[in-house]
């Protein structure tokens, strides 16, 4: 009989809490293959790497982030516990993720999200799942300053952030899912930064699984930050964080700690990017890969190209080739769908229409039509 993907938590199920099986809320999130880039592999072979790249497209989830990973768990902890109303902040794709299980729990939801700063697809999911919307005139980190204060002081409230345990013990099985397909852990895996959640994830999952020995290696964890939101790079929290990727447009990361830890354990690295490799790696990988990612997910392939550019890549991969055998392997994470921003497929860096993005009129006839594409 054919066997259905029943969502990460029974997937997953021996590497999950018992707290969190008893009423899980599921959207049938993860079971997401990994996509190989020939075309990233030609660019880095440019740089002289030699190296198997695999995307892990997480906009494939049911609300087009890997947020709903971490929601499964923590939405259904909070059904066992009874609670009726759940909260978070969010630089949107947490609050859509929220909404939308919270909607399929039936539990009402409240987010909280840094007013004029946040993509329309996720404002349009958040108020699709009838979740209570609540615009700060704020960034994200006061946004989360007041979730974790009202949480604390309305106890019927339940908090949803990546602070909540659940969320990471869920989270973590996408390293579950690129051991399965791979047979291994990957020599490197990049993701983006933000509040730090989804690196510690990461580095969790690969952890338990090597220990649990369905994995003979753990990778490196490289995590990337846009330069103008990268306190995990300069060490120091950023007071008003700056980035075209919105959705990484942090300054005070709530698993700092966490995070460190993955990148140092790991042999790892943060680093940043700038706006411009950031859209330069979403062409990339609309143009050449068919992934059509937001900002912050082409954050990583922007950092690995630049690190291949500056010879860190292959550093790194040298050193690396001495305890692991056979062709490197790369694996980066883009956690999020295009279509929750699209407007950065439409125009440029400043905003202004990019060159062959405006739609070509022509009359209603196979002539015209075939004039227009110069047939
Ligand atoms: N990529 C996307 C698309 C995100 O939405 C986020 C975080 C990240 C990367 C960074 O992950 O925070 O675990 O380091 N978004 C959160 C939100 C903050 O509210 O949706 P992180």
């Amino acid at each position: 009989m054919a066997q259905m993907w029943r969502g990460v938590v029974h997937e997953y199920a021996e590497f999950i809490p018992e707290h969190i099986k008893e009423a899980v809320v599921t959207l049938g999130e993860g079971g997401i293959p990994l996509i190989r880039s020939s075309t990233v592999q030609r660019r880095l072979a440019d740089f002289g790497v030699h190296a198997e790249v695999y995307i892990k497209f997480e906009g494939r989830n049911p609300t087009g982030s890997f947020k709903d990973r971490g929601m499964t768990g923590a939405i259904s902890a909070e059904k066992a516990k009874g609670t009726k109303v759940v909260i978070c902040a969010s630089t949107g794709n947490t609050s859509a993720s929220a909404a939308a299980y919270a909607a399929a729990a039936g539990m009402t939801s409240a987010v909280l999200v840094p007013d004029g700063k946040i993509a329309t697809g996720k404002l349009a999911q958040a108020i699709a799942h009838g979740a209570n919307l609540l615009q700060v005139d704020g960034n994200f980190d006061d946004c989360l300053i007041i979730a974790r204060q009202l949480a604390k002081d309305f106890p019927v409230v339940g908090l949803v952030n990546s602070v909540n345990p659940n969320r990471l013990q869920t989270q973590k099985t996408a390293s579950f899912e690129v051991v399965d397909e791979m047979g291994d852990a990957p020599w490197i895996h990049a993701v983006p930064v933000g509040n730090a959640a989804n690196i510690s994830a990461y580095w969790m999952g690969y952890k338990e699984y090597a220990d649990a020995e369905n994995a003979a290696n753990r990778p490196q964890m490289w995590g990337f930050q846009a330069e103008g939101a990268a306190p995990m790079v300069n060490g120091k929290r950023v007071e008003n964080p700056k980035t075209i990727a919105t959705a990484i447009q942090i300054g005070n990361p709530a698993s700092w700690d966490l995070a460190v830890s993955a990148a140092a354990e790991s042999g790892g690295l943060f680093d940043t990017v700038t706006d411009e490799e950031i859209l330069g790696a979403h062409r990339i990988l609309s143009n050449e890969s068919g992934v059509f990612v937001e900002p912050a997910s082409a954050a990583p392939l922007a950092g690995i190209l630049k690190e291949a550019e500056s010879g860190k890549l292959s550093a790194a991969l040298s050193e690396l080739s001495e305890r692991r055998a056979g062709t490197a392997q790369i694996v980066f994470t883009s956690t999020g769908h295009g279509l929750k921003d699209p407007n950065w497929a439409l125009y440029d860096i400043n905003l202004k229409p990019k060159e062959g993005s405006e739609p070509i009129k022509v009359q209603n006839s196979v002539d015209a039509v075939a004039g227009a594409l110069g047939l």
